[in-house]
Formats: C-alpha cells, sequence, structure tokens
C-alpha cells in the first residue's frame, strides 16, 4: 500500500515497522474531534477562498459522511495508515476521490493532533467536574445526616479529639471543590486553538485561524506557531490536576476502609460496592475503595510519564509527543469510572452511629477538654496540659477514662475542678463548645454545611 507521504520514498515499508510507529490502535477515540477539526478547516479555507465553494462543499459531504459512519461503527482503519489523522484522509479520497487531498491544504498533523487533544479534553474536563460536583452532592447529603453525630478525630490515627462526623465528611467536599477550581481554571489553556500553525512555522495561505478557532468553538488561537505544536503543557496541567483528586479520593478511600474493618467498624458499604472472598464466606471487602486507592499510582505514573517524556524535547513536534496520549486517555478513563462508584459508595454507606458512640464514651479525646477547662479558669495552659497529662495516667492505671475519676481524685489534682468537670468532659460538649470558625461545634457544622449546599446551587 503506498503511503500519503510516500513520494520522497524508495522501499516500501514493512508492517512489523508500521505496527510499531502506529498509533491508531489508541487514536481512534479522537476520530470525532478529528472530523471536527477537518470541518472547520475546510470552511475556513473556503471562506478564505483558498478553496473554492464546489471543492469544499465536496469535501464536507465526504467529511460527514465519515461522521455518519463513524457513529454507526462501520469505519475500517489500518495499521499502514499510521493514525487517525491519515486514516480520515485516506477514507476520505476514497470516499470523494483525488479532491480530497486538498483538505491538507495550509495544514500538517502537528496542528491537527494538537487541535483534536485540545477539542477532546475540553469536553472531558467539563464531563470529570460534573461527576466531581455529583460526588459532593453524595458527600453533603452523608454529612447533613451526620452533623450531629460524634465521633473521635484523629491525628496519628490516634484518637485525638471528639468532632461531629459530618464535619469531618464535609473536608473531602472543600477538597473536591479546590479540586473542581483547578480543572475549571485549566480550561482557559485548553480551550485554544493550535490549528494554522502548520508544522511549525505557520503558512504561506492567507489563512484566518480565529476563523477556523471560532467554528470550534476555542475562545482563543496560540499567538506563536511554535509554541502551539510543541505544547502539551495542557495535558500536563490535566494529569498534575487528575493525579491531586485521585490523592484526595484516595485518602477517602483509605478512611472508608479502615472505618469498614471490624475494628473501627464506623460504616458499612453497601453489597453493591463489596466483594466477597472466595475461601473466606465471612469477608466483606471494600474492594472498590482499593481499587480507587490503587488507581491513584496509576495515574501519577501517567503524570510521570509524560512529564519525563517532554523533558528531553527540542522544538517543535517529536514523534516521542505521540505517546502522550494513551496516558490521558487512561486518566480520563479512570476518573470517568472512579467518580461515579465513590459517589455510589458514599451515598449507600450505612454510618454505625452505635460504634461510633461507644468509641467516643471509651477513650481520651476529651483530655483537651480537661486542660482547657484549668486554662480558663487562669492556670498557664502548659500547667493545664500537664495536670491533665498526669491524670490521663493515674486512669490508664486504675483502668479508668477522666469522666470515671472521683471529684475528690481531680480535686487533689488541682483544686480548680469543680462538679461541672463532668458535663464538660461529655463529647457532645466537647464538640458543641468548639464554636470557633471552621471549629467542629455543631452550629459552625451547620453554617459550612449551609455554604456547600450553596456552593453546588442544592
Ligand atoms: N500520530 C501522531 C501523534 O499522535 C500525529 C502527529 C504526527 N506528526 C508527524 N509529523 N509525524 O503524535
Amino acid at each position: 500500500m503506498t503511503k500519503l507521504w510516500g513520494g520522497r520514498f524508495q522501499k516500501s515499508a514493512e508492517q512489523w515497522v508500521d505496527e510499531f510507529g502506529a498509533s491508531i490502535s489508541f487514536d481512534q477515540q479522537l476520530v470525532m474531534e478529528d472530523l471536527e477539526g477537518s470541518t472547520a478547516h475546510v470552511k475556513m479555507l473556503s471562506a478564505c477562498h483558498i478553496l473554492s465553494e464546489q471543492e469544499a462543499a465536496l469535501i464536507l459531504s465526504g467529511l460527514s459522511t465519515l461522521k455518519e459512519k463513524a457513529q454507526a461503527g462501520e469505519l475500517e482503519f489500518s495499521v499502514a495508515n499510521e493514525d487517525i489523522h491519515l486514516n480520515l484522509e485516506k477514507l476520505l479520497i476514497d470516499e470523494i476521490g483525488p479532491v480530497g487531498g486538498k483538505l491538507h491544504t495550509a495544514r500538517s498533523r502537528n496542528d491537527q493532533v494538537a487541535t483534536d487533544m485540545h477539542l477532546y479534553l475540553k469536553n472531558r474536563v467539563k464531563e470529570i467536574i460534573e461527576a466531581v460536583a455529583a460526588f459532593q452532592g453524595a458527600i453533603v447529603e452523608q454529612a447533613e445526616a451526620h452533623v450531629d453525630t460524634i465521633v473521635p478525630g484523629y491525628t496519628h490515627l490516634q484518637r485525638a479529639q471528639p468532632i461531629s462526623f459530618g464535619h469531618h465528611l464535609l473536608t473531602y467536599f472543600w477538597m473536591l471543590e479546590r479540586d473542581k477550581a483547578r480543572l475549571s481554571e485549566s480550561i482557559k489553556r485548553i480551550d485554544l486553538s493550535p490549528l494554522g500553525a502548520g508544522a511549525m512555522s505557520g503558512t504561506t495561505f492567507p489563512i484566518d485561524r480565529e476563523l477556523a478557532a471560532s467554528f470550534l468553538g476555542f475562545s482563543g488561537v496560540y499567538e506563536n506557531s511554535l509554541d502551539a505544536v510543541s505544547d502539551r503543557d495542557f495535558i500536563v496541567e490535566f494529569l498534575s490536576n487528575a493525579s491531586m483528586l485521585m490523592m484526595h479520593m484516595s485518602r477517602f478511600a483509605e478512611e472508608i476502609i479502615l472505618w469498614s474493618s471490624e475494628e473501627f467498624r464506623f460504616i458499612e458499604l453497601d453489597d453493591t460496592f463489596s466483594t466477597g472472598s472466595s475461601i473466606m464466606p465471612q469477608k466483606k471487602n471494600p474492594d472498590m475503595a482499593e481499587l480507587i486507592r490503587g488507581k491513584t499510582g496509576r495515574v501519577y505514573g501517567n503524570l510521570f510519564g509524560l512529564l519525563t517524556t517532554l523533558k528531553g524535547l527540542p522544538l517543535a513536534y517529536n514523534k516521542d509527543m505521540q505517546e502522550d496520549k494513551e496516558g490521558m486517555f487512561d486518566t480520563v478513563e479512570t476518573l470517568a469510572g472512579s467518580l461515579p462508584i465513590f459517589e455510589g459508595m458514599v451515598r449507600t454507606m450505612t454510618v454505625r452511629t452505635d460504634s461510633m458512640e461507644k468509641a467516643v464514651h471509651s477513650d481520651f479525646s476529651n483530655a483537651t477538654e480537661l486542660a482547657d477547662y484549668l486554662a480558663a479558669k487562669g492556670m498557664p495552659f502548659r500547667e493545664a496540659h500537664d495536670v491533665t497529662g498526669k491524670l490521663v495516667y493515674t486512669c490508664i492505671q486504675r483502668g479508668y477514662f477522666l469522666r470515671d475519676l472521683p471529684l475528690a481524685d481531680l480535686q487533689e489534682a488541682s483544686s480548680l475542678i469543680e462538679e461541672d468537670i463532668y458535663e464538660t468532659l461529655m463529647p457532645a460538649t466537647a464538640v458543641k463548645r468548639r464554636n470557633s470558625l471552621g471549629g467542629t461545634g455543631f452550629d459552625q457544622v451547620r453554617k459550612q454545611l449551609g455554604l456547600a449546599k450553596q456552593l453546588l446551587g442544592h
């Protein structure tokens, strides 16, 4: 088979070499974007009188036939035609004859492929933002149901202070809110047209890049033709934003896994989002959460893969850049899969308020309350910390918690302690009184929840 670029060559290609160089196995995912880019290009060429109206009409009808065939899954691509761009050009020529060869006037695959990637990513990022918002919706729903549910809060995975479970869950709302903001902001840089940069230096034809960009719905064009075809920052940025988003999901997944263990018993996942063991009949494994935690590694790999690919590249296009696609597709797919799964998992999980209640009454997470109590009565906080620490030690020796200590023992430690200490040491009191801005106090959490719902438009 003769190549579209075969003129200069004496020997015909060998299939095994073609197979190594081809990207059609994966870049066929860009079929719609490529057709859209070509359609805009032809309309622009016609408007600029580079193609006659008749030529343009013929090519446009050929492109729309290809689009219909693509939608019906009827296009047959070949490795010999290397990539989606040459495959479609060949199919167009087969469809409408030699005039199809005019499509590539004033264009190169270098600006073409970059245009396809910009179009693709712009739409995918918008879909991902919507999926993140849906996930936030499930978080907010659970948070609203559990503002008054108290759990031990942890630092160093050691019980630290009692908190509202709603407060804990809302943390993830804010993390995801930042992810959405980063993704939205990145659209500015994705939403630019490289089309018309040609191979690297522009073109001798009197094209109108802005017109082509407006046909494609881009809000601007690259100012430098070399930059237009060399730039893959927008993909790196996407992979970086995706990595951060996956990192957030992975931390949440880790908590889901811990909470559903027998050791915590804080939640039970719905059967739909759990799996059994092939040998141990009692098992109910949080596989989906583990898988999302695991996939995070692959997304980071995609980010580092592309950064490394680009690291030593001279301007402008180099074939290395063909390696930008699989990691990007894989990351889009991973996010598109993980977000709804996580959303469903959170929406349907059962919160075991009984276990949480038990946990929070049988620990020392109220020790800060005692120290604060003494400090509020004038004792320097450092001293209050020491007095409380010694009382905790006494409790551990005797198998007590702080509220089990008789008043006499407490007063022996400090005469500032009075009967009201028992109320102060109640987990609900501890949470309620943390009413500082952004704190876990129930009123603060309700305020935070209101803001979250407002941001989601709920
Ligand atoms: N398949 C190529 C890629 O994905 C398209 C651009 C090829 N350009 C070239 N000059 N060989 O990067």
